[in-house]
């Protein structure tokens, strides 16, 4: 078995196996933003990928990508039903998202859960060299850390959550709170996307686990384990790249004729998932367009919804109420031949999202509650022309860092309809003030900078970001690196507590 000594561990690998139209099986990137954020990182870097390819059954053999060694996890039919849909993605993934929807909890999904943890930190075990640096990515794999420390003392773990870490009086709700907590601090640093979400962290091992714990660091037995924020990017000069493109820039403005010339274009592009706030979205829309604020003619939407999830209850119950809304709208308020709200659900290219990003006069990103939310930085990007206003909910990971976005809150109806007509009647010179701004924060706060500010943390003192590609030559984000360790802060840590 050939080692590495970078190993980056996450549930997903970077390509998928799906069905091509014709039925025959192909490999297609994956979705979501965790694979949008690692992939372009890793790329070229002698690292191994330790990851599931989609599937069920025996784990396939895939090729390189882009230099990057797959290693595949294999999940049975009955990991995917109980670890993967059941407590990744019914108990966890709604728990930590303000329990939109109720988490359920089963004692057999926490037992899938132990076992797909353990066959990760195996897997990790086998492909990591002695002393190698392992980086553990999300609430799939939140037993790893710790699992791992066991096999393989020598390793240095890092572990990233990329989704909120809910408030102590959530998180209590586990039935198996200590063991996941006892997971996470099994790595050196434990990174979130928000200092709230470190503070949340360290206020539950303090009352869970009766460790000495502060919102920098944490006393486990003779360890200190790190914690702090680092919001995750994107490459933003790639996608920068991407919507300069003369074939790019052809492409958005013939999609703009094919959507009938209208004045201005809103796009969202959503993930389907209940935490998005779709329908609230709609709902504001649709009042919009009844009250007159928006005319159809003038103005058109672009919902692309991409499935997700798609055998989870709560996932089908959310699709059917969408299409219902969209065909109801589009009955109600739609002509033949412009419709109010143009639907799509089919997964696009980089290019083409890059267009559909140029052609967007207003991108409307109003999540419920969104650990970051990369399509929002993926707008700000393509804005290569410094225009484009991006309506944003303040509960999304990004607000914290857009905060010149048009803000609102999504639970509020009418706050979000006067900030989508905010945005769509502020002057050029408002648009082009806050687009300027937001894209010189992402130009210096990239993916790049995301990594090497979390692997000099967890690295103490840096020779690890030389792990990572040499074509990696972004900028620096040195201000939230955590400071070293050091014997005194454990002994702070201890104060901290009492
Ligand atoms: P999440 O991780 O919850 O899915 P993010 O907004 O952080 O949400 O990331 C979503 C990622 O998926 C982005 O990189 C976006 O470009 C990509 N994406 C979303 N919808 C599609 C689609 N229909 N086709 C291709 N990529 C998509
Ligand atoms: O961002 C959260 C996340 O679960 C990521 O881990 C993943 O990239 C994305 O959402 C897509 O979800 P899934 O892997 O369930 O398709």
């Amino acid at each position: 078995m050939r080692q590495s000594s970078l190993v980056l561990v996450a549930n997903r690998l970077p390509i998928d196996d799906s069905q091509a139209p014709d039925g025959a099986c192909e490999w297609r990137r994956s979705p979501g933003g965790l694979v949008s954020a690692l992939h372009p990182l890793l790329r070229h870097t002698p690292a191994t990928w330790v990851g599931w390819a989609g599937g069920t059954g025996p784990a396939p053999t895939l090729p390189d990508v882009d230099g990057v060694r797959m290693h595949t996890v294999a999940l049975s039919a009955e990991d995917f039903r109980d670890h993967y849909e059941g407590f990744a993605n019914a108990t966890l993934w709604p728990l930590y998202h303000d329990a939109v929807e109720q988490p359920q909890h089963h004692r057999r999904w926490w037992e899938a859960y132990q076992r797909v943890n353990q066959r990760f930190a195996e897997a990790t075990a086998q492909v990591a060299e002695p002393g190698a640096v392992v980086w553990v990515q999300d609430y799939h794999l939140q037993l790893v850390p710790g699992l791992l420390r066991t096999l393989r003392p020598d390793l240095r773990i890092g572990f990233f959550l990329h989704v909120p870490f809910p408030p102590p009086e959530l998180f209590m709700q586990l039935p198996r709170r200590a063991e996941l907590l006892r997971g996470m601090l099994g790595a050196d640093l434990v990174g979130f996307q928000r200092a709230q979400a470190a503070h949340n962290f360290a206020q539950l091992v303090a009352k869970v686990l009766e460790l000495p714990a502060t919102d920098r660091r944490i006393g486990v037995d003779d360890r200190v384990v790190r914690i702090g924020a680092f919001p995750v990017s994107i490459d933003t000069a790639e996608m920068a790249a991407l919507a300069s493109r003369p074939d790019v820039a052809a492409r958005a403005r013939r999609l703009r004729q094919d959507l009938g010339d209208p004045r201005q274009v809103i796009l969202s592009v959503d993930r389907m998932d209940y935490t998005k706030g779709i329908e609230q979205r709609l709902k504001a829309y649709s009042e919009l367009l009844a009250t007159g604020d928006v005319k159809v003619r003038d103005t058109v939407l672009v919902q692309v919804a991409m499935p997700s999830r798609e055998r989870v209850g709560q996932y089908q119950i959310l699709r059917e109420r969408i299409e219902r809304e969209v065909g109801r709208i589009n009955g109600e308020f739609g002509r033949v031949g412009e419709p109010a709200i143009h639907y799509l659900t089919q997964p696009f290219d980089r290019a083409e999202l890059a267009a559909l990003y140029r052609v967007a006069d207003v991108m409307a990103v109003t999540p419920l509650r969104d650990g970051m939310n990369l399509v929002a930085k993926e707008y700000v990007a393509a804005r290569v022309d410094d225009d484009g206003a991006l309506l944003l909910s303040e509960f999304a990971g990004t607000a914290a860092e857009l905060s010149q976005a048009y803000l609102v809150n999504p639970h509020d109806l009418e706050g979000l309809k006067q900030g989508l007509r905010a945005a769509l009647r502020a002057s050029p010179e408002d648009v082009t003030q806050r687009m300027r701004a937001m894209r010189a924060h992402l130009q210096q706060h990239d993916i790049r900078a995301w990594a090497r500010s979390y692997l000099r943390a967890l690295d103490e003192g840096g020779a690890l970001v030389s792990r990572l590609s040499s074509t990696d030559g972004g900028p620096e984000d040195g201000a939230r690196v955590p400071r070293p360790a050091s014997p005194a802060d454990t002994a702070a840590a201890q104060q901290a507590s009492g």
